[in-house]
């Protein structure tokens, strides 16, 4: 019995010494130390033996157990050590390894564009008004004073969907709505940026689809110097400090009288280059007096209400700022184009 006990001792320390991970150390442990294990066996013959005999075997069989014991925990914390050791291993970070560059987006020229002229507006005290793209023919061009068959309707060729319905072919109609929405009572006093649509062949300066952004003050005692003051603002944060502007008589059947505005040359000075065509000056935007009749059909005393209005195209205001182009580059998406855009 004794040299069965020995010989299950050094088994089972062999095993253990073997068990390379918990779970072979466990079937270790539940092989020789469970129920049904061998040692369990023993102690159970120990009725056969002698009474003098039976405490020198009792204290051999808790020898052996304990040493089983001593020999699992100890195996079992060696192993354990390694699974950490191994997992730290595994996680390592190696700090020394240089950082992926993370890509930066940044906003479109023409978004940014459109966001600068819409602060210096609400800096003014404007506020922002929209309307829709798909547009009634009543507000496009009746409302503002171009009767169906109105030959100036050919200066914007149109998109019909009906005979009454069109895509805006510019912001001038959210004008009348919002002239409408007041009820005659002003001041109204907003910019309305969005987009609008012409039927022209796309080139280097044409866009079937390009965008707008219209001004509208009405109010008692307007005046033309209010929109030069107001337009000269601009032109001076637009395109810097030393800028003037000038009108040239025009036409638009929605003001009276209607002006074409042109900046001096920011590139020259005024003296005359390539950028301005040696006139010394750019043609920026139209503009003009609301016409008493817009202001009638949309519910206002003209007697009492005056207002200037004025229209410009972000992608042109854009081009002319950043020295681009071709008013395609807004539209096709070459990252190598929009990346020069990045704010510092
Ligand atoms: N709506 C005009 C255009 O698209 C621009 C404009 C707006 C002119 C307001 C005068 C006043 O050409």
């Amino acid at each position: 019995m004794k040299e069965r006990l020995q010989q299950l001792q050094q088994e089972a320390l062999e095993k253990i010494e073997q068990a390379n991970d918990l779970k072979a150390l466990n079937d270790v442990r539940v092989a020789y130390l469970g129920k049904k294990g061998p040692i369990t066996e023993v102690l159970r013959g120990m009725g056969a033996l002698s009474p003098e005999e039976r405490p020198l075997m009792g204290a051999l069989v808790n020898d052996v157990r304990e040493a089983i014991q001593r020999a699992l925990e100890a195996k079992q914390a060696t192993l354990e050590q390694e699974e950490v050791e191994k997992k730290l291993a595994s996680e390592a970070i190696d700090v020394t390894l240089p950082g992926r560059p993370i890509r930066r987006g940044n906003h479109h020229p023409l978004t940014r564009v459109i966001e600068e002229i819409e602060d210096l507006f609400i800096g003014m005290g404007y506020t922002i008004a929209e309307g829709p793209e798909v547009e009634k023919d009543y507000y496009n061009f009746e409302a503002l004073n171009l009767p169906k068959g109105h030959p100036a309707r050919d200066m914007q060729d149109s998109f019909y969907i009906t005979e009454e319905i069109l895509l805006r072919t510019h912001t001038s109609p959210v004008q009348a709505r919002t002239m409408e929405k007041h009820q005659g009572r002003g001041p109204v006093k907003i910019i309305c940026p969005g987009k609008v649509y012409r039927r022209d062949n796309d080139d280097a300066t044409h866009s079937h689809q390009f965008t707008q952004i219209e001004g509208l003050v009405v109010d008692e005692n307007i005046r033309m110097s209010d929109l030069k003051g107001t337009l000269r603002e601009f032109a001076r944060k637009m395109f810097g400090e030393d800028r003037d502007i000038r009108f040239r008589p025009s036409f638009f059947p929605f003001t009276e009288p209607s002006v074409e505005v042109d900046v001096s040359c920011f590139n020259c000075g005024g003296h005359g280059c390539n950028v301005c065509k040696g006139t010394g000056w750019i043609e920026i935007l139209g503009a003009g007096m609301v016409h008493p009749n817009v202001l009638e059909m949309a519910g206002f005393d003209s007697k009492k209400y005056t207002g200037f209005a004025f229209g410009m195209g972000p992608e042109r205001i854009a081009m002319l700022k950043y020295g681009i182009d071709d008013i395609r580059h807004f539209y096709q998406n070459d990252v190598r184009f929009l990346q020069q855009f990045h704010r510092v």
